[in-house]
Formats: C-alpha cells, sequence, structure tokens
C-alpha cells in the first residue's frame, strides 16, 4: 500500500521495516472512536469556515458508510495499512475522492490517537465498571445470606478469632467499591480533549477545541498541545487501578482455592467453573480462581512495560508511545475476562457453613475472649493473656479445648472464673458481642451492607 507519506521518500520500505512500523493488527479495535473523532472533527471544520458545508456532508457520509460497512463485515480492515488513522483516511479518500484529503486539516495523528484511546478507554471502564458493580451486588448478596454463618478468622493464616462469613466477604466488597472509585477518579482526570492539540504546537488554522471536546463528552480540553500529544499518564493510572483490582481478585481467589480444599472445605464450588483431572479422577480443580490468579500477573506487566517506556521519551510524541496500546488492550480484556468468570464463579459456590462452624470451634479462637472475660472481672489485661495462655497450654496437653475444660480446673488457675465463663466464650457470643464500630458483630455487618447497598443504587 502506498504510504500518504510517500512523497518526501525515493524507495518505499522495507518489507520487515513496514511489518514492524504497523499498529494496525492492534489499534483496529479502535475504529469506531477513530471515526466518532473524525466525524466531529470534520465538523468543526466546517463550522470554522475551514472545509465547506458541501465537503463536510461528503465527508460525513464517506465516514457514516465506513463505519456500516466495517459494522457489517462488508469493509474488511486491511492488514497491510499502517494503523488504523492512516487506513480510515485512505478508505475515505478512495471513496469520496479529493474532499477526503481535507479531513486531515488542523489536526495530527499524535493528537488524533491520543484522542482515540481516550474515547476507548472511557468506554471500556463503563463496561468494567458494569462489571465490578455486578461483582459487588453478588458479594452483598452473598454476606446477607450468611450473616449468622460463623468461620475462623485468620492472621498468619492461623486461626485467631471468629467471624462471620458476611462480614469476611464484606471486605472484599470494601476493596472492589474502592476499585470501582479509583477508575472514576482517573476517569475524570483523563477526560479533556486532546484532539487540536495538533502535532505537538497546535495549528495556525482558527479551530474551536472546546466544541468538538464537547460534542464528545468531554468536560474540557487539554490547555497544553504538548502535554495534549505525550502525556499518557491516564492510560498508567487506569493500568494502576486494574492491576489494583486484579490484586484484589487474586487474593480472594487465593482463599477460594484454600476454601475449596479438603484441607478446608469451606466452599465447594460449581461444576460450571472448575475442571477435572487427566489423570485423578477424584480431582476438581479451582482453574478459573487459579487462572484469575495467575493473570494478575499479566496485568501487573501491563503497568510495568507501559512505565518503562515511556520513562525515557522526550517531549512530545515518539513512536515507541504506540506500544502503549497493546498493553492498555491487554489489561482491558484481561481485566474483562477475569470478572466475566469470577463473579458467576463466586455466585454458583456452596457455602459450606457447617464446616466453617466446625474449624472455628476447634482452635482456641475464644481465648481473647476468655482473656476479655477476665478483664470485665477486674484483672488488668496483660494479666489475663499470661493466663490464659498457660490455660491454652495445659488444654493442648491434656486434650481439652477452652469450652470443654471443666470449671474446677478454671478456678485452679484463678478464682475469678465462674460458670458463666462458657457461655461468654460461645462462638455465637464472640461474635455477637464484637460491637465495635467495623467489628464482626451484627449491627456492624448491618451497617456494612446498607453501605455497599447504598453504593450500588447510586
Ligand atoms: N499508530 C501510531 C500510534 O499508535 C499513530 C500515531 C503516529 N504518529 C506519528 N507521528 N507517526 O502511536
Amino acid at each position: 500500500m502506498d504510504k500518504m507519506w510517500a512523497g518526501r521518500f525515493s524507495k518505499s520500505l522495507e518489507k520487515e521495516a513496514d511489518d514492524f512500523n504497523s499498529s494496525i493488527h492492534f489499534d483496529s479495535r479502535m475504529y469506531k472512536q477513530d471515526i466518532t473523532g473524525s466525524m466531529v472533527h470534520a465538523m468543526m471544520l466546517s463550522r470554522r469556515g475551514i472545509i465547506t458545508k458541501d465537503e463536510y456532508a461528503d465527508i460525513l457520509n464517506g465516514l457514516s458508510g465506513i463505519l456500516e460497512d466495517i459494522e457489517s463485515g462488508k469493509l474488511q480492515i486491511d492488514s497491510d495499512a499502517e494503523d488504523i488513522h492512516m487506513f480510515i483516511e485512505s478508505v475515505l479518500t478512495k471513496r469520496i475522492g479529493d474532499n477526503g484529503k481535507k479531513l486531515h486539516t488542523a489536526r495530527s495523528r499524535n493528537d488524533q490517537v491520543a484522542l482515540d484511546i481516550r474515547l476507548y478507554l472511557r468506554e471500556e471502564c463503563e463496561e468494567i465498571g458494569g462489571l465490578l458493580k455486578k461483582l459487588i451486588t453478588v458479594i452483598r448478596d452473598k454476606a446477607a445470606e450468611n450473616k449468622s454463618t460463623i468461620l475462623p478468622g485468620y492472621t498468619h493464616l492461623q486461626r485467631a478469632q471468629p467471624i462471620t462469613f458476611a462480614h469476611h466477604l464484606l471486605a472484599y466488597g470494601m476493596m472492589f467499591k474502592r476499585d470501582f472509585e479509583r477508575i472514576g477518579d482517573a476517569l475524570k482526570r483523563m477526560n479533556y480533549s486532546p484532539i487540536g492539540s495538533c502535532a505537538l504546537a497546535g495549528t495556525t488554522y482558527d479551530t474551536d477545541r472546546e466544541f468538538e471536546a464537547e460534542r464528545l463528552g468531554f468536560d474540557g480540553i487539554t490547555l497544553n498541545s504538548i502535554d495534549g500529544v505525550s502525556d499518557r499518564d491516564f492510560c498508567i493510572e487506569l493500568l494502576s487501578a486494574f492491576a489494583t483490582l486484579m490484586m484484589h481478585l487474586s487474593r480472594f481467589s487465593e482463599e477460594i482455592i484454600l476454601w475449596s480444599s479438603w484441607e478446608f472445605k469451606f466452599v465447594e464450588l460449581d461444576d460450571g467453573y472448575t475442571t477435572g483431572s487427566s489423570i485423578m479422577p477424584q480431582k476438581k480443580n479451582p482453574d478459573m480462581a487459579e487462572l484469575v490468579r495467575g493473570k494478575t500477573g499479566r496485568v501487573y506487566g501491563d503497568l510495568m512495560a507501559l512505565l518503562t517506556t515511556l520513562k525515557g521519551l522526550p517531549l512530545a510524541y515518539n513512536k515507541d508511545m504506540q506500544e502503549d496500546k497493546e498493553s492498555v488492550f491487554d489489561a482491558v480484556d484481561t481485566v474483562k475476562k477475569c470478572l466475566r468468570v469470577f463473579t458467576p464463579m463466586v455466585e454458583t459456590m456452596k457455602v459450606l457453613k457447617d464446616n466453617m462452624y466446625k474449624a472455628a470451634g476447634e482452635g482456641f479462637i475464644n481465648a481473647t475472649d476468655l482473656a476479655d472475660y477476665l478483664v470485665k472481672k477486674g484483672m488488668p489485661f496483660r494479666t489475663a493473656y499470661k493466663h490464659v495462655g498457660e490455660i491454652v497450654a495445659f488444654c493442648i496437653d491434656n486434650g481439652y479445648i477452652l469450652d470443654n475444660l471443666p470449671i474446677e480446673k478454671y478456678k485452679e488457675f484463678d478464682a475469678l472464673f465462674e460458670d458463666d465463663l462458657y457461655a461468654e466464650i460461645s462462638l455465637e457470643t464472640c461474635v455477637n458481642k464484637r460491637i465495635s464500630a467495623g467489628g464482626t458483630g451484627p449491627a456492624s455487618v448491618e451497617r456494612q451492607i446498607d453501605y455497599i447497598t447504598e453504593f450500588l443504587n447510586d
């Protein structure tokens, strides 16, 4: 294909170099954004008298036809084209003749691509936001079903204190809510239109950048044309938000993998989201959760790649920046794929409440509460802590747990112990009496569910 910029050159690009230079195989996905941007650009040119109304009508018609034909499959995107911007402009010119050649007045591919990727990310983030809200809804609903499901809470992966499954799930609810907001915050900063920055220095034409920004749904224009074409920090911010989201999905996946092992048996994943082994007939593997955990690495990689690509670039546009798209697209695709599988996997996961409860009853998980019992009877916490430590050691040596150690034995440790201690250290009491704000107690869990619900209804 003849290059639009061929005029200055005496021979054409070597084949390997041409392929190397081309971005069409990945940036073709921005055809819609590119056409939308071009339509608004042409409208602005005509309003400012830079092109005539007839020329504008011709261009608009041509662009609409191209859009329609790409969508219907009638027009194949040419894999030999340099990039999507060149491809669309060349088809336009082929179809409508010289008027097509006027479209690129007062712009450059540098501001064009900076615009397209913003439009692309805005749409994708809308979709990712919807997928995230769906996940948060599933978490909220599962929490509401498990307000009295007790399981061990862990620190260092050692049984620590009893909690409700609702409380545990809602921790993820809070994290994913922040992920949603992080994406929104980055979008707010991104939502300024670079179109009209041109190659780097602006243009001699009397353009109307505000008009274009408004038509394209931006909050304003980028005020420095060099920044307009050089800036990719919005991609970095979004990739960083995606990486954080993936990190949360990965931690949740890790827990689901542990919980569905025979060692824990806290949940059972639905057959639709598990796989079998090629050799071991008994196996039911949590592949989806493992893949989400695994794919987290690739999104981190996308972020690192972009940060590294940009770190040494002088202003303004450099071809290195073409590399931004594969990282951005891969991160977007990965996050969407993960959310689409992860959410229904959690939704259909069976909670094995009895096993959770049993595990909570086995691990001296109420030792803090026994210490608190003594504290409430007047003993300083550190003394109580030491006493209970000794009692736990005694129980371990003699085959007791705190709940079945006879009261006479307790009294040998301290006269403050009375029969009421057993009720005080029951799992239900341990959970229900955790009344502090944000704790695992029922009022706090209720408040968290309301908070998430308000966010979802917003
Ligand atoms: N395909 C290019 C990219 O993605 C478009 C911008 C090219 N600009 C240029 N001056 N060569 O970055």
